[in-house]
């Protein structure tokens, strides 16, 4: 059997890899490295537990640093591991710090990279992922996109080879899961809340955390559109203390500690409305059939934007309160991420690459 080791380290890469790790049992053998980039219960073990994620078998416990400090000393973890464990190939997702570090390690010791999400660009270079994601890219062999338009992204730059248009795994995870959050989630009845009767509200970009003029529009905006629960990113939490915003977003808004997936889910089906600045929730707003307005100036997931469910207002307080007050789609969503199998698609191909 072909021997994967699979890098994931922060929220997200647990999501995505929840059905690509079901989809290789049987057909890999997998060995699951966590960076520890995210290392909170509530932004780690919870997903393992919920999504029946194997328990990694390693964990490198490298935590919160600078973006070069984080990114080095993975590297060096994982090309100890990748040394001593001599994997086939090393399997990355999405566009964080342990992807890049995955793949560098991986690349410089000949080792074939795969990359799930390939393709993505917000052609916006001031952000640490668009960095990671091209970086990434062009050192890997298996390149799995969500959809045509990163495959056309990679055909831009030349990336010809190795290049499969699979479908979204977080659709995957998203149809697996989203039943039983429906069903067992007490998250709402917890909060008081009415489904349809709240918004819902993510914030984490760097963009709009680090500064501070960006971080107050946001809360002020936030406070007027007045129905707003926010599961608060601890970086986000940090901004807010450190900016003296805190206690005016606690008034403005229901602010919660970042919640598991199967809540988070059952948070996103009963909203009127998503704000985010989160790749997924704008996504998951899509597949869940959520009006969503992102708080960025741009978006690699366009798609959601040209099918009229996603609009972008950046960390403008008008365009946020303006947005949320009169967004309404305007079309039919598509299959565009796919049909729910892309794990399958994908575990099936590295299964051939012993
Ligand atoms: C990272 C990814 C981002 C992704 C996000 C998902 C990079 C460059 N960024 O951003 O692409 O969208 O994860 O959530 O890789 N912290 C804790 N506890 C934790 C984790 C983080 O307190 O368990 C705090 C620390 O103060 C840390 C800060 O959050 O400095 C940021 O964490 P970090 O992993 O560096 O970046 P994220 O903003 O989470
Ligand atoms: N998510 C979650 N709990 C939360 C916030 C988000 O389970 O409190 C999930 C969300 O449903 C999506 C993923 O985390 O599946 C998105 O991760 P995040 O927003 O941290 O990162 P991004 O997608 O922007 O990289």
């Amino acid at each position: 059997m072909v021997r994967i080791a699979t890098v994931i380290g922060a929220r997200p890469q647990f999501i995505k890899a929840a059905p690509v790790s079901r989809a290789l049992a049987g057909v890999a053998d997998e060995i699951l490295i966590h960076t520890g980039q995210h290392y909170d219960p509530g932004m780690s073990d919870v997903f393992f537990e919920e999504m029946h994620i194997p328990v990694p078998t390693y964990n490198l416990g490298i935590g919160s640093w600078t973006q070069g400090h984080q990114t080095g000393e993975m590297l060096k973890g994982i090309e100890s591991i990748l040394l001593s464990d001599e994997p086939d190939i090393v399997l990355v997702y999405g566009d964080t710090n342990s992807t890049l570090a995955g793949a560098l390690a991986a690349a410089k010791l000949h080792l074939p990279v795969a990359h799930v999400e390939a393709g993505l660009r917000s052609f916006d270079k001031s952000m640490p992922e668009e960095i990671n994601r091209i970086l990434t890219d062009h050192v890997s062999t298996h390149l799995f996109c969500p959809t045509k338009t990163a495959a056309a992204n990679l055909a831009s730059e030349t990336i010809m080879q190795g290049v499969h248009v699979t479908g979204d795994v977080m659709a995957d995870a998203l149809a697996m899961h989203a039943p039983v959050a429906a069903r067992s989630s007490e998250k709402l009845a917890s909060l008081g809340l009415v489904p349809g009767a709240y918004t819902l509200c993510t914030v984490h970009r760097q963009s709009n955390t680090d500064d501070q003029k960006h971080l107050a529009a946001i809360v002020s905006a936030l406070g007027d559109v007045g129905d707003v629960v926010m599961p608060l990113h601890p970086r986000t939490r940090r901004a807010l203390v450190q900016a003296g915003l805190y206690e005016q977003a606690a008034q403005a808004m229901t602010l919660i500690e970042p919640v598991g997936y199967l809540d988070m889910l059952a948070l996103e089906q009963n909203a009127r409305l998503i704000l985010t600045d989160s790749g997924g929730v704008q996504k998951e707003a899509y597949l869940l059939g959520v009006p969503c307005v992102t708080l960025r100036e741009n978006t690699e997931w366009t798609e959601t934007v040209d099918d009229g469910w996603n609009v972008l207002v950046g960390a403008d307080r008008d365009a946020i309160c303006s947005a949320a007050a009169s967004f309404r789609p305007k079309g039919p969503r598509s299959d565009v991420f796919g049909d729910g199998k892309a794990s399958e698609r994908i575990a099936s191909i590295l299964a051939d690459k012993v």
